[in-house]
């Protein structure tokens, strides 16, 4: 079948060229942005006379029927004709006769292709970011019924201070929060229209670029043509705010594949969100934790990707640009599935919480705080730190803990300590007198509680 460019060939392109050149296979994904941006463009088209309002009425006509046929299942794609956006038009013309051949009247691939993909970017994000708010309110959720629940925090996975689970999950709603920001500011980059650059130069039809850019919901219009065709950075940096989310989704499985571990014991998954293995029947795998953290490769493979297709692309289309659609719709299906089933595993999992309780027991975490109550007594801090230093080498030859000592093995080092030590070193202590702003305190992880929760119910 001819191509709509086959004019100026001789010859039908090799079978293997026409493979490898089409992006209908992928790019088909795209078809309700593509009608839409036509339908856009023919109205303004109309509009402006540089076509017949009869025509502008059939090729609308023609594009609403197609849009139907394509999510009846019923639509003829066809290979051979490239991509979705010369598939959608021939079909035009098949239906509608001469008057689609209008349609491409001040209009190129270039800007129709990218013009897609900034509507569909813009929903995509939209929808990524409820997603995100879902998955912040599981974190409010869990740490609202564990507020009190205290463990210990780590530094260099070594334990470091007594602190409430709360706070922990908590740190990871902070980050989240930092996500749905970027991913609004991507959006505002994505919510600008490049339809009417034409291949590149702008056209020499009298069109109206404000129109079609209200038409399709767009805040403004690209005011450089070559720009507005060449440009993908929107699609950078939704992967570079994609791939950072996912990273933090990476490092709170890391904590749940640690947790659920037996050395911590600190978490049990749901079944319903951990596998078996096929050999050894005792066994209950995170996987699902696992491949979240996994998929951050593609995720960061995504981003340097696209990044790489760009570098070396001089202005203004290039068919490398092509490349840039499914390293984005990989990075959208992906970043969606993760955030769903980490929701679905954080809402589930159990917390062990008598174990972490008993943990920092079982630890030096309090040391801290034992030379804290030294320095509040007027002991240097350093000096403090060199004498609770001692104390913690004394006990670890003699195999207990802080709390473990007498009153007088306290004094041997340090004469100023009273019967008062033992409160101040208990684990509860250590948490509620961290009461510096934001810190682990109960009431300072109330006041974080109440600022998430009112974040999330403005965003409703
Ligand atoms: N399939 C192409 C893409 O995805 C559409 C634009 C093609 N433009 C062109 N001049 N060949 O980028």
């Amino acid at each position: 079948m001819t191509k709509l460019w086959g004019g100026r060939f001789t010859k039908a392109a090799d079978k293997t060229v026409e493979g490898f050149t089409a992006s209908l296979s992928f790019d088909r994904r795209l078809y309700k942005q593509d009608i839409q941006g036509s339908i856009a463009h023919a109205r303004m088209l109309g509009r402006q006379g540089i076509i017949s309002a009869e025509d502008a009425g059939a090729i609308v006509q023609g594009l609403t029927e197609i849009l139907a046929e394509i999510e009846a299942g019923e639509f003829p794609f066809r290979q051979e004709f490239e991509d979705i956006h010369l598939n959608i038009e021939r079909r035009l013309t098949e239906k509608i006769g001469l008057a689609g051949g209008r349609l491409h009247t001040a209009r190129s691939r270039n800007d129709q292709v990218v013009t897609d993909v900034h509507l569909w970017v813009k929903t995509e994000i939209t929808a990524i970011q409820a997603l995100v708010s879902d998955m912040q309110g599981v974190l409010v959720d869990r740490a609202t019924e564990h507020r009190d629940v205290i463990m210990p925090g780590y530094t260099h996975l070594q334990r470091a201070q007594p602190i409430l689970l709360s706070h922990h999950l908590l740190a990871y709603f902070w980050m989240l929060e930092r996500d749905h920001g970027r991913l609004t500011d991507s959006r505002r980059r994505a919510d600008i229209s490049p339809l009417g650059a034409g291949a590149m130069a702008g056209t020499t039809f009298p069109i109206d670029r404000e129109f079609t850019a209200t038409e399709l919901g767009f805040a403004s219009v690209y005011p450089n043509s070559m720009d507005a065709v060449s440009d993908r950075d929107f699609i950078i940096e939704f992967l570079a705010a994609a791939a950072i989310c996912q990273m933090h989704l990476s490092r709170l499985c890391e904590e749940l594949v640690n947790w659920s571990s037996t050395e911590f014991g600190f978490v049990e998954m749901d079944d319903s969100y951990a596998t078996g293995s096929s050999i050894m029947p005792q066994k209950k795998n995170p996987d699902v934790a696992e491949l979240v953290r996994g998929k951050t490769g593609r995720m960061y493979g995504n981003l340097m990707a696209v990044l790489t297709v760009l570098k070396g692309i001089p202005l203004t289309y290039h068919s490398d640009l092509q490349e840039d659609k499914q390293r984005l719709f990989d990075a959208v299906d992906t970043l969606k599935a993760c955030l769903k089933v980490t929701a679905g595993m954080v809402a589930t999992v159990k917390f062990n919480t008598a174990r972490m309780a008993g943990a920092v027991r079982q630890d030096f975490s309090n040391a801290t705080d034992l030379a804290d109550y030294l320095a509040k007594q007027g002991m240097p801090f350093r000096e403090a730190h060199a004498v609770v230093g001692k104390l913690v080498l004394y006990c670890i030859q003699e195999g207990k803990f802080l709390a473990d000592c007498t009153l007088l093995e306290f004094q041997r080092f340090a004469a100023r300590i009273g019967p008062d030590i033992y409160v101040a070193i208990a684990p509860e202590t250590c948490v509620n007198l961290r009461t510096s702003a934001g810190g682990t305190a109960p009431a300072e992880v109330t006041k974080q509680l109440a600022m998430a929760e009112q974040i999330l119910t403005n965003r409703i």
